[in-house]
């Protein structure tokens, strides 16, 4: 099908659907997806609001999923976890949010109560966790059943930047929480960064509310580390020729990294990780792996090194917030592409080809209706 009969038959599909149907991008098993219809979303619980999505966008984990590395997500689902939009309806037992908020859409869900959310480990809410595009329907839809919504969504600050704010539903918390707070750093660290993509990009942002002395950023794509540089990054390493932990050790006159962070989610990523990391050093691991990774205790046993993993918790959100709206980080930055949510299909070819597209965040937008 050419892209104009695509077009067309998109532009049909929806002058037919009805209210009770809407369009979402639905994953079909390993390398499918289809943006097709489906049943509107219903409130199914109290705590639960519909939200009509105004902007998402794709994440890394999404291409994670299409390549099967997750297995929890089945056939059917709807996928998206990050987005911002407006409420259309809410369950009775919401206090915070009514109707016609705008709100930002956090990829943890939280009902604020269980143990977990007690111990501000929103991660593994006994009725939440990262649920959203995983294992319920996402964001990446016209319409999004957000349980938990009084825990699940923050306000849209009045004039506030839609793309700058999208970041806040993911990439934002996860690289300053999985990488930054979890790597512990500090002041005068040398910090390497391992994959340039959105995630490594947003630890490169928040690493830098502590002054590291020096920021390594080591990827496979000469533009993302030429983003990365101007961002802060202060030594670029390009690991196409397999050899980027000798570079790294060489730049550091044989000594590593006070902090080592894996952002791809791949053996050979984590495996630059274990071999750059100083003695007293920190790992600090932030990709989702699908394949088990070699971890060289030979060579690390002695090492006093801390090893760390993390689900985002997105107990930062509020104070990452502020950060955002005072205009003193702008995320917007990455935004490399816009697509209409109509035209999800070619976001996600742009999106997977990214070195070549020179893609960063892909921003997906589904006005507000007049
Ligand atoms: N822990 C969490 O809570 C959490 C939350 C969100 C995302 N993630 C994960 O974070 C990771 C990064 O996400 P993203 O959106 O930035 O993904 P991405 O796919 O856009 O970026 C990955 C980057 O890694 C680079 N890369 C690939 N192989 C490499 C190699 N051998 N050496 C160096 N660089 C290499 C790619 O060029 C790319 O720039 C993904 O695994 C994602 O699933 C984790
Ligand atoms: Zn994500
Ligand atoms: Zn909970």
């Amino acid at each position: 099908m050419t892209t104009t009969e695509l077009q067309v038959a998109t532009t049909t599909a929806i002058s037919k659907r009805t209210s009770t149907t809407m369009k979402a991008l639905v994953y079909h098993g390993p390398g499918k997806r289809a943006w097709e219809d489906k049943p509107r979303p219903a409130i199914q619980s109290p705590s639960d609001a519909i939200v009509r999505v105004t902007t998402s966008t794709i994440c890394g984990t999404d291409l994670h999923i299409l390549k099967g590395d997750l297995p929890a997500v089945t056939d059917g689902r709807i996928l998206g976890h990050e987005g911002i939009g407006v409420v259309e309806q809410v369950g009775t037992g919401v206090s915070e949010f009514h109707v016609g908020d705008r709100v930002i859409i956090s990829c943890v869900t939280a009902c604020l109560k269980c143990d977990f959310c007690k111990r501000g480990m929103y991660s593994h809410c006994r009725s939440g966790g990262w649920i959203l595009g995983y294992t319920i329907d996402g964001t990446q839809a016209e319409f999004v059943r957000i349980p938990q919504a009084d825990g699940s969504l923050y306000h849209f600050p009045a004039g506030g930047d839609e793309e700058s704010l999208v970041m806040l539903s993911d990439i934002l918390p996860t690289g300053f929480e999985c990488g930054v707070l979890n790597g512990q750093v500090k002041p005068g660290d040398t910090v390497a960064i391992v994959g340039a993509g959105p995630i490594g990009l947003a630890v490169l942002l928040t690493a830098q509310f502590y002054s590291p002395a020096a920021i390594f950023m080591i990827d496979l794509d000469d533009k993302r580390l030429a983003v990365a540089k101007k961002f802060g990054a202060t030594t670029l390493v390009n690991s196409t020729d397999g050899k980027a932990a000798e570079h790294v050790m060489e730049l550091t006159g044989g000594v590593g990294v006070d902090v080592a962070i894996e952002a791809v989610g791949l053996p050979a990523t984590f495996a630059i990780c274990q071999a750059i990391v100083a003695a007293g050093g920190r790992i600090a691991n932030v990709g989702v792996h699908g394949k088990p990774v070699e971890l060289h205790m030979e060579k690390l046993w002695d090492r006093n090194i801390s090893l760390t993993t993390r689900l985002v918790d997105t107990v930062t959100t509020p104070m990452l917030l502020k950060v955002v709206n005072s205009g003193k980080l702008q995320p917007s930055k990455l935004v490399t592409h816009r697509f209409a949510m109509n035209d999800i299909m070619k976001a996600y070819d742009t999106f997977a080809n990214a070195a070549k597209e020179g893609a960063l965040k892909v921003v997906l937008t589904n006005p507000a209706p007049r």
